[in-house]
């Protein structure tokens, strides 16, 4: 068997389509969305991250209001940034580039953001809003991986899902909203024992553990729809540097029933979404209300 490769860069071209066609409407009525993006730091990782949500972001139409600071940024200047920031009505999300300078308090100044504006999904309140299936701004990379699951898998009700990894920023998210599409959802994590006889059951498995190769082939249940967040840089025998995901992916190839590949899979979809998230701030902020009406991912399968 060889596995769809499910084209991460295609569907992300697909959302970031509707996203302008959302801005463009939004400007018949005077408004453009705006997201302020806020690194801190000389990261070159983050820095590559954030160049491309600012490329993203301004060929979609939105306002981007780019903000650098050193890396011996204080938490207090950082918190009045941020206050300024939510009381911008220009600014509909703000993202703070993780990780944040050493010494610096990161969950201080991610619980500042407005949950309104948190296009990130990372505040206490849109997580608690995912947690008990409230409409609310979802974490970006998991909703990115929701929709390409849902492209390959019309009907996702009673099927066996598997997430590797527990961060707040994919791994439990990403747990959440497979729940809320009615999968039977296992979480695995580094202290999971037996994780190739959990994986054999898995109909979905999404692979955001951060380490390469953590996911053998074999260990893949023949069919799966397999999603890989991970980027890890490695060497390869001829000394070159590459980016490869979490899952062993030439075996997995032969396993799998679709896969993501790295890169060019999940990657893509983070950004897509985070424009996604900033659009329905902005639509919200002019229709009054401080939460989406109806949870972000309803009107977007492709
Ligand atoms: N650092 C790595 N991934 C992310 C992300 O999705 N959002 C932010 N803000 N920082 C990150």
């Amino acid at each position: 068997m060889s596995a769809t490769i499910i084209d991460g860069r295609a569907v992300a071209e697909r959302v970031r389509a509707q996203v302008a066609t959302r801005v463009a409407e939004l400007a018949r009525q005077g408004v453009t969305p705006g997201l302020a993006v806020v690194l801190a730091g000389d990261d070159p990782a983050s820095d590559i991250y954030v160049r491309s949500k600012t490329r993203h972001a301004e060929a979609a139409g939105l306002r981007v209001f780019d903000h650098r600071l050193p890396a011996s940024v204080d938490t207090g200047r950082l918190l009045a940034l941020i206050q300024r920031l939510n009381a911008d009505p220009q600014v509909h999300g703000i993202l703070v580039q993780l990780p944040l300078p050493p010494g610096v308090a990161s969950k201080a100044v991610l619980a500042a953001i407005d949950p309104a504006k948190d296009v990130d999904g990372f505040h206490v309140v849109n997580a608690g809003r995912l947690a008990l299936g409230d409409p609310g701004i979802v974490p970006c990379t998991p909703l990115g991986c929701l929709i390409l699951i849902r492209s390959v898998l019309r009907e996702l009700a009673g099927r066996r899902a598997l997430v590797v990894g527990r961060s707040n920023i994919v791994g439990r998210p990403m747990a959440q909203l497979l729940l809320h599409n009615d999968c039977t959802v296992t979480v695995a994590h580094s202290r999971t024992r037996d994780l190739p006889a959990i994986c054999a059951e898995a109909e979905i498995l999404v692979a955001a553990v951060g380490k390469p190769h953590a996911i053998a082939g074999d260990w893949i249940r023949p069919g799966a729809v397999v999603i890989d967040v991970g980027i890890n840089r490695i060497e390869d025998a001829q000394g070159k540097s590459r980016v490869v995901g979490d899952v062993d992916y030439p075996a997995a190839l032969e396993h799998a029933g679709a896969i993501t590949p790295v890169p060019g899979g999940v990657g893509p979809m983070t950004i897509a979404c985070l424009l996604v998230n900033t659009v329905n701030a902005a639509i919200c902020a002019a229709c009054g209300t401080d939460a989406p009406l109806v949870r972000p991912e309803a009107s977007l399968d492709h």
